[in-house]
C-alpha cells in the first residue's frame, strides 16, 4: 500500500481573488465563521498527537488564500520547528508575497507553489475575477520577491482552460528557459463550477507536451516531485515543466495525501466526500487525541477504497459539495 505521509492543511476558505473555477459566485455567502476555524494550537495538537505519530511528515498550507489567515507566520514557524517535519510548503495566489515572502522564509518556509494562469494582465484579471485595479502586476512582483528571498523550488501552477488560457502555454513554458522555476500545467477539474466551462473543459497534458516538443523539444526530467506531477524539461532550460493530469490519467494508486479543511474536517480524497471525519468537533468535545489517532489510523486503512478512480463521474456537477476554494486544491 502506498505510504500516506502528506497532509494538506487549509488555513482559511476566504480568498482575495475570485477565480471562477475555484470560487463560484456567492461562495462568500457561505464562508466558515471565525470561531469554526481550527486555531493554531488545535492544528499543532492534531499534528503532534494524531498525524505525526501516524507517519505524516510533509505538510502543505493551503486556502482559500492562506496568507489571509491571521497568525499564518507564527504557524509556519511552529510547524517548521517540529523535528518530524521533513517538508513544509504553501500554495498561494502570490498577491501578498511582496510584503510577506521574507517573513515566511525567516519563519522556516522554503517551498512555494504559486498560481499564475496568465501572463496577460487583462486575461489574468478576467480569470481571477478581479475588477477595478489590475492585480497582475502585484502578483508578478510577489513571485519575483519570493524568488529574490530564496524560495526554491518555486513552482507556478497554471490551471489550463481551453479557449481561455491554453494559447499561452508556450509563453508560460518559456519562463523556465532562463529561470530556475517549475511551471506546472494542471488539467482543469470540473469541481464546483463545471457548468461554466462545458463538458470538455480540459486539455490533455500530452497535447500541451506536443506543442512544447514542436517548439523546443522536451525530455523527461530527473527531478521528481512529491505528488502527482510528471516532470519534464526543455533541453538546456534552467527550470522544469510539470504536468498534472488527473483527467487523462489516474494517479490515485500512488496517492500519498489527505486534506484537513480550515474547519477541521479530514478528507481522504480530493474528489469525493467519502470517509470524512470532523476532527475539530471531536477535539472540542474533549475526545482524547489518542482516540482520534486510532480513528484516523482506521481511515488510512480504507483510503485505497475511497480513492477516486472513476474519471468520468467527475463531470457530474454538484457531486462535490465543497468548492475548490474550501478544499484547498
Ligand atoms: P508538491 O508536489 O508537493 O509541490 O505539491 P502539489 O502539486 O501536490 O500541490 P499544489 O497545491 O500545487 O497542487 C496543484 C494541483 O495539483 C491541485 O490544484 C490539484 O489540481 C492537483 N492535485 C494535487 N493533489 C492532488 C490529488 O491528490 N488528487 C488530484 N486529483 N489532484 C491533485
Ligand atoms: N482544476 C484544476 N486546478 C484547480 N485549481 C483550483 N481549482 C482547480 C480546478 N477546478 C488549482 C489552482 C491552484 C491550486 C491550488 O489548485 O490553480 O494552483
Ligand atoms: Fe488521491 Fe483522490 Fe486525488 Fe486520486 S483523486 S490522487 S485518490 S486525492
Amino acid at each position: 500500500m502506498n505510504q500516506v505521509d502528506y497532509l494538506r492543511i487549509s488555513l482559511i476558505d476566504r480568498c482575495n481573488f475570485r477565480c471562477q473555477y475555484c470560487m463560484p459566485e456567492g461562495a462568500e455567502l457561505d464562508y466558515i465563521l471565525q470561531q469554526e476555524l481550527l486555531t493554531n494550537p488545535e492544528i499543532l495538537t492534531l499534528l503532534k498527537e494524531v498525524f505525526i505519530p501516524l507517519g505524516f511528515q510533509k505538510f502543505r498550507l493551503t486556502g482559500g488564500e492562506p496568507l489571509l489567515r491571521p497568525g499564518v507566520v507564527d504557524l509556519v514557524k511552529d510547524i517548521a520547528a517540529l523535528p518530524q517535519t521533513q517538508d513544509m510548503s504553501m500554495t498561494t495566489n502570490g498577491f501578498f508575497l511582496g510584503k510577506m515572502a521574507q517573513d515566511l522564509y525567516d519563519a522556516g518556509l522554503r517551498r512555494l507553489n504559486i498560481s499564475l494562469d496568465s501572463l496577460n494582465p487583462e486575461k489574468f484579471d478576467k480569470i481571477t475575477g478581479n475588477r477595478g485595479r489590475s492585480r497582475w502586476q502585484q502578483t508578478w512582483e510577489g513571485i519575483q520577491r519570493a524568488h529574490q528571498v530564496g524560495f526554491d523550488p518555486l513552482k507556478l501552477n497554471v490551471a489550463v482552460i481551453p479557449g481561455v488560457n491554453d494559447s499561452e502555454v508556450l509563453d508560460l513554458a518559456a519562463l523556465t528557459l532562463e529561470r530556475h522555476w517549475h511551471v506546472r500545467f494542471i488539467e482543469f477539474m470540473p469541481i464546483g463550477n463545471a457548468e461554466l466551462f462545458g463538458d470538455r473543459a480540459w486539455v490533455p497534458s500530452e497535447e500541451l507536451r506536443q506543442r512544447i516538443r514542436d517548439q523546443w523539444g522536451l525530455m523527461e526530467s530527473q527531478v521528481r516531485g512529491n505528488g502527482p506531477a510528471d516532470v519534464f524539461q526543455i533541453p538546456g532550460a534552467k527550470g522544469t515543466l510539470g504536468f498534472i493530469s488527473q483527467m487523462s490519467e489516474c494517479f490515485c494508486d500512488r496517492c500519498n495525501r489527505m486534506r484537513l479543511s480550515a474547519d477541521g474536517w479530514l478528507r481522504p480524497c480530493l474528489l469525493n466526500e467519502a470517509g470524512q471525519m470532523d476532527l475539530k468537533t471531536s477535539l472540542r468535545e474533549g475526545v482524547e487525541p489518542a482516540q482520534l489517532r486510532e480513528q484516523v489510523r482506521q481511515l488510512l486503512l480504507i483510503k485505497p477504497e475511497i480513492n477516486f478512480k472513476e474519471r468520468d463521474s467527475g463531470t457530474e456537477t454538484g457531486k462535490y459539495a465543497r468548492t475548490m476554494s474550501r478544499i484547498g486544491g
